[in-house]
């Protein structure tokens, strides 16, 4: 087995953590993927090299304006690092009103605004040497495992990758091209495992849904969980719990499992830039959020009738304060908690090592001091 050492990353950067700052960026491609998706591609001038360095697993929030409402949603980056350009997949999500905008109407030649590279699902193996990586996905889910899938297998001669991959049918694929070039490029080092839920499939285990017997049967056939050394599994909220579940069952270390949840399930108007408008009345009691951003302190005052987040309070002041999904999923909006304490809801973003180390998801904290000092910048 490679060495792991979750402290540090195998594949790029050191610090997988930054603080989001939106940049305008020209969309130089989108190409259709399935009848439901498209990847869509980003020119990256010479300039913002640096701020759109990125590891493979990352993702970028966007943010447009659509039907005169400020929208922002992450989306995983799909292609290996390469200098000049960026690139997400984008799934229609039936009824979504950012995806089913950057399926129909974005077009090359359009400005938007993209967040530099954000988020942790990132390989911690240190020397890939040897080294066996698998990825669950279904759906959508793909998007970040295509990017992984080509960094661990381009970064060693050694190293192999499995990806079990759950879809409706054959049509709904996302990547099955790219997917095919690359099991030509790596035949004897990547695994792939297509299960189609309303398709027939050759092998009756490759047909239907992902419970848990069809997943305990490949875990005994397919792939050996003692042959594996990093785990990265990402769909639907259920798919990873289970997966995480079974996992866990079959006697694998949670730390060498890695999971990215592109939602809980539960919509979130994070209100834009300004968050939810709150009115702050004399004589109502307050509490007091003090907050550091790009080396500046704020202070606002925040009525505790109005029961708003801390990163809520802080929009009021400050449009520039980073966050993307306002659900607890994406982890942008991370500060560390400098002094008193606060009550944090949801949580899928950020490691138990770095809750240790104070920080949290703005989005869903709310004070239980009269005062909370936050730092965005560490
Ligand atoms: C870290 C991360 C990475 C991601 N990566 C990807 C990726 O690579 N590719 C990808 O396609 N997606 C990805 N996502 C998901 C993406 O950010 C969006 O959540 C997704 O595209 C849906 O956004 P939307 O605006 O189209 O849908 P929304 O308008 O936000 O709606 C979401 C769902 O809720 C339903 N809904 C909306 N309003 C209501 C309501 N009032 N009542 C009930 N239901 C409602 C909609 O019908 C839809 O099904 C990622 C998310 C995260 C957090
Ligand atoms: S904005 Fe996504 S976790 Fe808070």
């Amino acid at each position: 087995m490679a060495a792991v050492n979750l402290g540090s990353t195998g594949l790029g950067i050191g610090s997988a953590r930054r603080r989001g700052q939106f940049h305008a960026l020209a969309v130089s491609q989108v190409r259709p993927l399935t009848a439901e998706s498209v990847e869509v591609t980003f020119a990256v001038p010479d300039a913002l090299q640096d701020a759109f360095d990125y590891v493979a697993g990352q993702h970028l929030a966007l943010r447009a304006t659509i039907d005169g409402h400020e929208m922002r949603r992450s989306y995983s980056i799909c292609r290996p690092p390469s200098a000049g350009s960026i690139s997400v997949a984008i799934k229609r999500d039936l009824g979504g009103r950012f995806s089913s905008w950057a399926n129909s109407e974005l077009q090359a030649g359009d400005r938007i605004d993209v967040m530099s590279p954000q988020g942790t699902f990132i390989s911690a193996i240190e020397q890939l040497d040897g080294a066996h990586v698998v990825g669950i996905a279904a759906g959508s889910g793909i998007t970040p495992m295509m990017a992984l899938a080509h960094e661990v297998l381009s970064r060693s001669e050694t190293s192999t990758f499995s990806l079990l991959f759950s879809n409706r049918s054959t049509l709904d694929v996302m990547f099955i091209e790219e997917l095919a070039d690359l099991k030509d490029r790596y035949p004897a080092r990547l695994a792939l495992h297509h299960v189609l839920s309303r398709e027939q499939r050759a092998a009756p285990l490759m047909s239907g849904r992902i419970d848990q017997e069809r997943l305990e049967r490949i875990l005994a056939e397919l792939i050996r969980p003692d042959s594996v050394d990093e785990w990265f599994l990402c769909g639907p909220f259920e798919l990873v719990q289970l997966c995480r579940e079974v996992l866990t069952g079959a006697g694998v270390d949670p730390a060498h499992v890695r999971f990215e949840l592109f939602t809980t399930g539960r919509p979130v108007d994070a209100g834009g830039d300004r968050g939810r408008p709150v009115q702050v009345e004399a004589g109502q009691d307050t509490w007091t959020l003090d907050f550091t951003l790009d080396g500046q302190s704020s202070q606002v005052e925040s009525p505790i009738s109005a029961r708003e987040s801390i990163l809520n309070a802080a929009l009021r002041v400050r449009a520039d304060v980073p966050f993307a999904c306002a659900g607890g999923v994406c982890g942008t909006c991370r500060a560390k908690v400098v002094s008193g304490s606060v009550n944090m809801t949801e949580n899928y973003a950020l490691e138990p090592d770095e809750i240790e180390r104070g920080y949290v998801l703005t989005c869903q904290s709310h004070p239980k001091t009269d005062t909370v000092v936050v730092d965005y910048d560490v």
